[in-house]
């Protein structure tokens, strides 16, 4: 079959059979929002399963907050529809959702204590007041804030902040808890302190949890699966694992982590290897491994090729006899402790490399390299 991913398809076959039974997972059937001539979002397809911890990952403008906004139900979308499990949502307003959002600027009450503000959802629901101070208090220890509860917003950290903001989506007891770059306000150290924490809550919840960012780390380190977004349009879906590895586009392999996009010619395809001329004198060997590229790939088309910075292993200058060396100048050396990375002139191509650091000398600028690239870490991204 072309175009798909064996994993995630088998995992979606998986969600799909399941669908009915799945009390809060979260369908989007070909769901696309206009606004007047801006196309906010095109025909995203998703089955995000019951407990599952899933991103919407992509630039500015891509359409990210749309999506949220939609299944929050505060866009209703121009065409498609939404179910939560076997529900269909499309058209219930956000307060029939039972919904926990937490929005990019917290959206706080400023001049309410901290109580005041987790509790605020739970007094427009009519709860007695017994009951609130005991829900207030339990997701208070929950999210780390005990003793906080008479503080003031703007007396509070931008760390405590986002808690009361997290609090006060948890404390309706959500289906599903959504989360428009929850951590942008803070600084880079309480970012990464915080994504655990919201990962260890997430997981010892199990609420399913559609979680927004642009920041390609976060998105890796916290997901089950992530929906790469540009556009609009999705870019492919699956686990942090096959989005890394296995990028069905130049726009996914460029937009997470570092690679080196080179583009060449196929000369030849011999069984599930394939030649790629990318310059008079440099010539790659590489596996086939995506069905999709192996559909597409024919000789003498022009293809473009994802490498790994890290994937690539320095070898001796008399490695010539290897497939896939390649030799250069150094133009840039930076050694980080862990690892010396090089960025490598390889006639007019520059080739990025990351290498473990084992003692060897580092080498300088200007000095020349040879380089292994594995067949097995060359990927067709189109
Ligand atoms: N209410 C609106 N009216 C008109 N256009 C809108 C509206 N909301 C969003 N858009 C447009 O839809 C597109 C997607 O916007 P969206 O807010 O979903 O992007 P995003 O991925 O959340 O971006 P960011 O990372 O900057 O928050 C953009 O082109 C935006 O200008
Ligand atoms: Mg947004």
């Amino acid at each position: 079959m072309c175009g798909g991913n064996e994993q995630t398809e088998a995992f979606l076959r998986l969600v799909t059979v399941e669908r009915g039974i799945l009390l809060s997972g979260v369908t989007l059937d070909h769901v696309s929002k206009q606004f007047g001539n801006v196309k906010g979002v095109e025909d995203v397809d998703i089955a995000i399963q019951s407990g599952e911890f899933f991103t919407f990952l992509g630039p500015s403008g891509c359409g990210k907050t749309t999506t949220l906004r939609m299944i929050a139900g505060f866009y209703y979308p121009s065409t498609g529809r939404i179910h939560f499990g076997s529900e269909d949502v499309t058209n219930l307003p956000p307060n029939k959702r039972n919904t926990g959002m937490v929005f990019q600027n917290y959206a706080l009450f400023p001049h309410m204590t901290v109580f005041e503000n987790i509790a605020f959802g739970l007094q427009v629901r009519r709860m007695a007041r017994s009951e609130i101070k005991e829900r207030v208090e339990r997701v208070q220890r929950l999210v780390r804030l005990e003793g906080l509860g008479q503080r003031r917003i703007d007396q509070l950290s931008g760390g405590q902040q986002q808690r009361v903001a997290l609090a006060r989506a948890l404390v309706i007891e959500p289906r599903i808890l959504l989360l428009d770059e929850p951590l942008s306000n803070l600084d880079a150290k309480l970012r990464e302190e915080t994504r655990f924490e919201i990962k260890r809550l997430q997981s010892e919840l199990g609420i399913t949890t559609i979680y927004v960012t642009h920041d390609q780390a976060e998105a890796m380190s916290m997901s089950d699966r992530i929906m790469v977004m540009q556009g609009g349009q999705v870019q492919q879906i699956g686990t942090p694992e096959e989005i890394y590895h296995r990028p069905l586009n130049r726009f996914v392999a460029s937009f997470i982590g570092e690679t080196n996009l080179w583009e060449g010619v196929v000369t030849s395809i011999s069984g599930a290897e394939a030649t790629i001329r990318i310059a008079p004198e440099l010539e790659l060997r590489a596996l086939i491994k995506n069905a999709s590229s192996r559909c597409r790939l024919q000789s003498g088309e022009k293809t473009a090729i994802s490498i790994r910075p890290e994937a690539i292993v320095e070898v001796s200058e008399g490695a010539e006899a290897r497939d896939n060396v390649v030799f250069g100048t150094i133009t840039v050396a930076e050694f980080t402790g862990a690892s010396v990375q090089y960025v490598t002139a390889v006639g007019t191509n520059l080739l990025r490399s990351m290498l473990i650091s084992q003692g060897s000398r580092v080498k300088q600028h200007g000095e020349r390299i040879a380089l292994h690239i594995p067949k097995e870490s060359i990927y067709f991204v189109g």
